[in-house]
């Protein structure tokens, strides 16, 4: 049997960039669709959140994709198979909300995120829907988990900033093409802050309920801290307790990517020593 928080598997998807099935049988027990977990890679570091993209309750693991953004995530994404987190706290936060629908549910992921919304694209079908993927990319060597998408959606379509796959743009342009040929009624999307503003923009004016999975800065996870506060319809909110995910057009984007940048300094401070 895996030691617990063991990385029973890691694959590594793009430069700085790995998919890590770690052992951790009480969160993947309880998990349920747009939860996620709290992490630490070692006893004095930090914790950061980490969304799921899959778990297996019988094996007792539970697949994460990290992205190395700062000093945590960067000394994450180096541990290897048979190494193991100090410590997983999870499941989080609370379940996507899903429905039956009339129309189309899209799930769009850009980047990291594309994980993060194969969960709830799996729920959504589920439940009976039609399903479609849109994955972001800034190139076709960037694009992420492409056939595990095909294989949970209806249909998918890649978008990638320099047009070497699919369409050529941003996530928006495959969505913008997709609701005029599709009753679109239902979106979550997962990815860099700016990429959801923009989703939640496009959708605002036609009234398709969106969902956005917040990326706050967080501590303990609880709702105690307050670490993870965010504005949504002008009232304060917990990241971590009432979301992660909330509705895009209510959510105050400009507060939240200033408080992302709140600890650039130590960041930056932090990234330095560990290369030294
Ligand atoms: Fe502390 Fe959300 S992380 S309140």
């Amino acid at each position: 049997m895996p030691k617990l928080y063991e990385i029973v598997e890691k694959q590594d998807l793009v430069p700085g960039m790995a998919l890590f099935h770690v052992y951790a049988p009480m969160a993947a027990k309880n998990m349920k669709p747009g939860q996620f977990i709290i992490l630490r890679v070692s006893a004095n570091g930090e914790r950061i959140p980490i969304s799921i993209s899959g778990w297996d309750a019988e094996k007792g693991t539970v697949r994460i994709i990290i992205m190395a953004a700062g000093r945590t995530s960067t000394e994450a994404v180096a541990l290897k198979q048979g190494d193991c987190f100090q410590d997983v706290v999870g499941p989080l936060g609370e379940e996507t909300h899903v429905e039956k629908l009339k129309g189309t549910a899209v799930v769009i992921g850009g980047g990291y995120g594309t994980g993060a919304v194969m969960p709830p694209a799996r729920a959504m079908k589920a439940m009976g829907n039609r399903v479609v993927g849109i994955i972001g990319a800034r190139s076709k060597d960037l694009v992420l988990l492409e056939k595990e998408m095909r294989e949970v959606c209806d249909e998918v379509i890649v978008c990638t900033n320099d047009g070497s796959q699919g369409v050529k743009g941003f996530v928006t342009d495959g969505l913008a093409g997709l609701m005029e040929k599709e009753d679109v009624q239902w979106v979550l999307a997962v990815g860099p802050v700016p990429m959801m503003q923009a989703v939640g923009n496009m959708t605002k004016p036609k009234k398709v309920k969106t969902f956005v999975s917040l990326n706050a800065i967080m501590v303990d996870g609880t709702g105690m801290c307050g670490a993870c506060r965010v504005t949504v319809g002008g009232k304060t909110k917990f990241a971590c307790f009432h979301g992660p995910d909330f509705d895009a057009h209510e959510v105050n984007f400009e507060e939240l990517m200033l408080r992302q940048k709140m600890f650039v300094t130590q960041e930056k401070i932090a990234m330095e020593k560990l290369q030294e």
